[in-house]
Order: C-alpha cells, then sequence, then structure tokens
C-alpha cells in the first residue's frame, strides 16, 4: 500500500515513424471522408460545445426536448439538463419504427455451435416482456439490479429492460469470485440479480448460480435471484427467492413502455480497480452517455447500413457496455455476439467466426492479437477473411509489432486500424482516429476525438513541450463522463479532480508527437493492466494478506508478452511460517487463494517469499524498486529515501 509517485519523470521510448493513410477505396465510401470537415467540426466542438452536441444529441429520441446542454461546476456536471430519454427507445423503438424492424439486432452464436438471431422488433419484444418482470418481481425506478452472467443474448435483454424502466444496472463479470460479487453487491445494494445456472467456455462449464449462492449468504438484502437455464446442470433453487428465467417469460406480456427519465438518471454502475482501496463504483447516467457513445460508435467504426460488427470483449467489461450493446444499437447496427474461448474447438475460432458470418468490423484487445500471433500465421491463414474492412483495438497500449501483424495478416493490408484509447470512467472512446480522416501510426491511438480537450502536463499541471512524457489530462467535461463515485463523491473528487486541479487526472502517462499524435505509456500509478483489465495491487495484497500465513505483500506489474502486464508479489510471510516458506507448496496455495478471492484473472504470474520489504522513512513500500527487480532490470534511480539500504542487496539475493 503506497503513495503515489507522481513526482518521478515519465520516460519515452517508443519511436514509430511509420503512417498509413486510409486506402482511396476506404476513403471514398467513408462516412466522414475530408478532413478539412472534420477538422471544422473538432473546432466547433471545442469552441462551442453546446452547438456541437446539441446537433448530434438531436439524433436521438427525446420525451422532452432539453433545456441546457451543459452546465459544469467543476467536478461536477450535468449534460442536457431538463431533457427526457430512455436509452432503451433509443436501442430499441427509434429502429422498429424505421425499415429497420426487421434487421437483426444482435447474430449471436454459443460455444458449442448454435446460433439465435434477434431482429430489431424481437429484441424490443423480449426486453418489454423481460422489463415486465422485472416490475413484476418489485423492481422500481432507481433501483440497483446486479447481473452476474457469461455472454448470453439474455444478457444484452436483461440490460436493455433494465434501462427501460430506469433501475440502474451492475453487470458484474461472469470471471469474478463469490466474495468479490459480496463486495459489489453491498456497495451498490442491489435487491435483485440475474444469473445463469453456468456459461460455456473451452468446453467446459462456468459454473455460476453456486457463485451467486455463496455470496447471498452474505447478503440479505437481495430479494430475488432470476437465472436462465443455459447448460442445464442441475441446481438447487430456494423457493420464494430464486426463479428461473423461462418460467417467468412464459407468462409475461409485452407491452413495457419505455419509462421517459431525466437526462441525469443512473443508468449503470460498472465496478473497476482504482489505486487504493475496494474497487470503485463508476456511474454513469443517461443523456450524455447515450450522445457519446451514439457519436464515438458512428465515426470510429464508421457503420454501414449492412455492416456486421464484432466487437469481441465481454459484457462484464465497459468496452461491452458502449461497443457490444448501447453504441451499436443506437446506431441501428447488427452486432455478432460470441458466447466462448477462442481457441475452442481450434485456434482458429475467431476466424472461422469471421468467415462464416461474413464480418464486416473487428474490434479486439492488443492482449487477443498477441496470442494469435503466439498460435501462428496458420490459423487466419486458413480462413477467408476478405469481409474484413476495419479493425479496432481498446484496453492497452498496442506494440508497434503487434499493430503490424493484425494489418497484415488480419486486415490484409486493406483495413484501416482505429487504436481506441479510452476508460471505464470516460464511458467512451476519447483518443481514436476517425478513420477516413485521421491517418494511422502503429501504437498510437491517434488524437481526440470531438468535444475531448486532452493534454499532457507535468505534476503542476504545466503543458509538456511534444515529445516529452507527462501525465494525460482531460481539460473539459464531455458527455460521457462518469458523474461519481456510487457512494463515495469524496473519492471522485480526490481520485480524478485534484493531482491536477480542475483537470481530469486519467492515471495515465503518455507523450504527444508533433503531429499531434498521443503516444499511451501505461498506467502512472499503482493499476496493472493484465490483459486489457485493471487490477489494483491494492486488491490483490489484500487478498495476500488475507492468508494467514502472510504478514505483507506488496504487488507489481511486470512486462509480459502477451498479457501487457503480469503480476509479481513480494510476500513476507509470518514468523510461524517462514519454514513453510521454504516448501514450494505454498506459494501455488497463495496462487489459487487469490484467484479465489478475486478471480483468475488476479493470480499472481510469480511470488517471491522475502523477508522485509524496501520502504521510505516514512513507511510506503517502495514500489518502484520492486517492479524494477521484478523486471529483473537494474535498479535505477533514486534510492535515498530508502530506509534500510540492506532491503535492496537482500531482495536480489532471493531471486
Ligand atoms: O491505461 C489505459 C488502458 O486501459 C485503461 C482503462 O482501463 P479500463 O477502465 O479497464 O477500460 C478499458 C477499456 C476501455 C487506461 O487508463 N487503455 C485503454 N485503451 C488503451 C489503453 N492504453 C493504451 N491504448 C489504448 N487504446
Amino acid at each position: 500500500m503506497s503513495g503515489n509517485n507522481y513526482a518521478s519523470p515519465i520516460e519515452s521510448i517508443l519511436h514509430e515513424g511509420r503512417v498509413f493513410a486510409p486506402s482511396e477505396e476506404f476513403r471514398a465510401r467513408a462516412l466522414m471522408n475530408d478532413p478539412a470537415e472534420y477538422e471544422r467540426l473538432w473546432r466547433e466542438s471545442i469552441e462551442e460545445p453546446d452547438a456541437f452536441w446539441s446537433r448530434v444529441a438531436s439524433e436521438l429520441h427525446w420525451f422532452q426536448p432539453w433545456q441546457k446542454t451543459l452546465e459544469w461546476d467543476c467536478p461536477w456536471v450535468k449534460w442536457f439538463s431538463g431533457g427526457q430519454l430512455n436509452l432503451s427507445y433509443n436501442c430499441l423503438d427509434r429502429h422498429v419504427a424505421s425499415a429497420r424492424r426487421n434487421k437483426a439486432a444482435i447474430i449471436w452464436e454459443g460455444e458449442p455451435g448454435e446460433i439465435r438471431t434477434f431482429t430489431y422488433q424481437q429484441l424490443l419484444t423480449e426486453v418489454e416482456k423481460f422489463a415486465g418482470v422485472l416490475k413484476r418481481l418489485g423492481v422500481q425506478k432507481g433501483d440497483r439490479v446486479a447481473i452476474y452472467m457469461g455472454m448470453a443474448p439474455e444478457l444484452p435483454i436483461a440490460m436493455l429492460a433494465c434501462a427501460r424502466i430506469g433501475a440502474p444496472h451492475s453487470v458484474i463479470f461472469g470471471g469474478f469470485s463469490a466474495s468479490a460479487l459480496v463486495d459489489r453487491i453491498h456497495d451498490c445494494q442491489a435487491t435483485l440479480v440475474i444469473t445463469q445456472d453456468g456459461s460455456f467456455r473451452k468446453g467446459t462449464e462456468v459454473k455460476l448460480f453456486p457463485v451467486v449462492e455463496e455470496a447471498l449468504k452474505a447478503c440479505p438484502a437481495v430479494q430475488s435471484v432470476v437465472v436462465l437455464r443455459r447448460t442445464g446442470t442441475p441446481i438447487e433453487m430456494q423457493a420464494g427467492r430464486d426463479y428461473w428465467w423461462h418460467e417467468l417469460m412464459a407468462t409475461a406480456k409485452p407491452g413495457t413502455r419505455a419509462e421517459p427519465l431525466e437526462s441525469e438518471h443512473p443508468l449503470f454502475i460498472l465496478y473497476t480497480s482504482g489505486s487504493t482501496g475496494k474497487p470503485k463504483g463508476v456511474l454513469h447516467t443517461t443523456g450524455g452517455y447515450s450522445v457519446g457513445t451514439y457519436l464515438t460508435t458512428k465515426w470510429v467504426f464508421d457503420l454501414k447500413e449492412d455492416d456486421i460488427y464484432w466487437c469481441t470483449a465481454d459484457i462484464g467489461w465497459v468496452t461491452g457496455h458502449s461497443y457490444i450493446l448501447y453504441g451499436p444499437l443506437q446506431c441501428g447496427a447488427t452486432v455478432l455476439m460470441y458466447e466462448g474461448a477462442p481457441n475452442h474447438p481450434q485456434l482458429d475460432r475467431f476466424w472461422d467466426i469471421i468467415e462464416r458470418h461474413r464480418v464486416n468490423i473487428l474490434y479486439t484487445a492488443p492482449t487477443a492479437i498477441r496470442t494469435f500471433i503466439k498460435w501462428g500465421d496458420e490459423h487466419p491463414n486458413a480462413h477467408d477473411l476478405s469481409s474484413l474492412r476495419l479493425l479496432g483495438t481498446v484496453g492497452e497500449p498496442i506494440n508497434p509489432e503487434a499493430w503490424m501483424w493484425y494489418r497484415e495478416v488480419i486486415g490484409k493490408n486493406r483495413c484501416p486500424i482505429v487504436d481506441t484509447w479510452w476508460q471505464t470512467e470516460t464511458g467512451h472512446m476519447m483518443l481514436a482516429p476517425v478513420p477516413g480522416v485521421v491517418p494511422t501510426k502503429p501504437g498510437s491511438a491517434t488524437r481526440p476525438m470531438p468535444g475531448v480537450l486532452a493534454e499532457i502536463v507535468d505534476k503542476d499541471g504545466n503543458v509538456v513541450p511534444d515529445g516529452q512524457g507527462g501525465f494525460l489530462v482531460i481539460r473539459r467535461p464531455w458527455p460521457g463522463m462518469l458523474r461519481t463515485i456510487y457512494g463515495d463523491p469524496q473519492r471522485y473528487v480526490e481520485q480524478y479532480w485534484s493531482q491536477i486541479p480542475g483537470s481530469y487526472f486519467t492515471g495515465d502517462g503518455a507523450h504527444r508527437d508533433k503531429d499531434g499524435y498521443f503516444w499511451i505509456m501505461g498506467r502512472v500509478d499503482d493499476v496493472i493492466n493484465v490483459s486489457g483489465h485493471r487490477l489494483s495491487t491494492m486488491e490483490v495484497e489484500s487478498a495476500l494478506v488475507s492468508h494467514p500465513a502472510v504478514a505483507e505483500a506488496a504487488v507489481v506489474g511486470r512486462p509480459d508478452e502477451v498479457k501487457g502486464q503480469g503480476i509479481v508479489a513480494f510476500v513476507s510471510l509470518n514468523h510461524e511460517h517462514r519454514e513453510a516458506g521454504m516448501l514450494p507448496g505454498l506459494k501455488e496455495e497463495l496462487r489459487k487463494w487469490v484467484s479465489k478471492e478475486i478471480g483468475s484473472l488476479a493470480r499472481p504470474d510469480e511470488i517471491r517469499f522475502t523477508e522485509i520489504l524496501p520502504k521510505t522513512r516514512s513507511g510506503k513500500i517502495m514500489r518502484r524498486l520492486l517492479r524494477e527487480i521484478a523486471s529483473g532490470g537494474e535498479i535505477k534511480g533514486d534510492v535515498t529515501t530508502l530506509e534500510d539500504f540492506s532491503v535492496l542487496a537482500r531482495l536480489k539475493e532471493e531471486e
């Protein structure tokens, strides 16, 4: 548990000179293909944000028009005050009233291979019915609903039903453990949980209901559980609390209307890791989030009416919320959704899906791309990928080699790559190329989106010269920004608005090149990015310390070829367990312990036992030193504040 060392300089080492303009063929068909026009709109979005955002917002349906586009009393914001809308209406009803009524909204493929397609009308009917079910179970506008599911089509149905009646959802990734579930359910005080018996992944079942059941022993406030039958594994339901989805839906009628909601009505809470303490419940509200996800989806993915669009994220993360569900459906897109793993039954599953469904746009993560590189080119090469016209990445910095592989092997040098930088907190893309007008450079998320005033500053908030590393901050409010940390406004102010007063602090280091392109250099706080998912070092440490053998733990990230970052834990054991430390079995036990406490994503790649941890005189663990040791590098930089110099030598010995 150390303080942030924001004062340390960030060195920029990446030098990448390649630039790729869109092909003439792509540009000619692109929605936005005049660079001067894009420049004009971007300027307008900064200089006259009201005019710009009002125009975008008016492409959506409002039950009641807004009176004020933006009210900003830093760090508190309101977008489209006085306006009333419903995101489920904008995703569904609006299209059903148009020629899109019978267009496929979701094409879903299960891991075992079954395919289910929902047209906009069919999806609306299911959502209306499930919204009625929620009401019948007593869910009212404003009540929180926790959702713990796999990638079944009923997951988006459940989310849209919540949005329809104004009940904020909190989707908890299906890989999280029971205790992670307890923390989140408690924090948002959900009274209803939606789950399923299990989900299919890598040919086996990921059990979900049993995890919920265990969690609920510690969550007495939960009154009802709706269970989708997916795998068919027998489960024991508790009468009066647990209900089968299919039984409730059998008697449900369509017709539950979309509730007109105030623009600032809470839409969802999504938990993410911060640098300290328990996970943060990032709160997003209706109007701004709708407008921001709508615009960015339309422009960055350059959506065409006949496209099949596939985002490979899990809906349990923000990417799934914004770019599987809400952005694309507001645009009337056809979304492909896949339930399972990329290596089932073979290593070519993704390419097989693209070939069979003729996918046009693929949005995935650098960690997946690096895995595919490792698996070998023969897998994509065995398939016809000619339907692809645009590729995207998100979640972590992409190394130029992986970017080039994506371009050459998957995109066959035809498809632009949109590298999109954003966060759970930002709600939608912040830095990204609009592909018909912004040439791309391998490894850069290019330039700020409209309405985004991004700058790179030093610790005092002064803009640093181009080419020099610094902290990425956002100077102006944007529509999809988080409104607060649920139940903890103080933390919202401290974490995001206090490092550089008046600016949103992203927690990322970056530099800008002479063309105004941004290059993200990773986190500057105690957050590790494993496979594109944020984990707080503090959470992993807390999990370790809760094991009876552990006295103290410090967790750091180290570069990992596939996952971006791997986790190394330095652990000192209690006296009576020191001997046990000699047993390799304890290392494995601790790794499993963390999996059980948080989820397998957080399992340390390596545990190192150490007698003591390096600390400053004020008692803070010197994580920077541990990071250097974990990466096998030399200890550089300043160690003068170290309390006990012999620790360093001993840590090296204990390697
Ligand atoms: O460090 C940045 C990295 O992921 C963090 C946000 O993580 P999360 O809230 O889980 O959201 C991930 C999906 C939006 C950022 O602070 N990150 C995300 N996208 C990129 C990125 N780093 C570099 N390039 C990106 N395109």
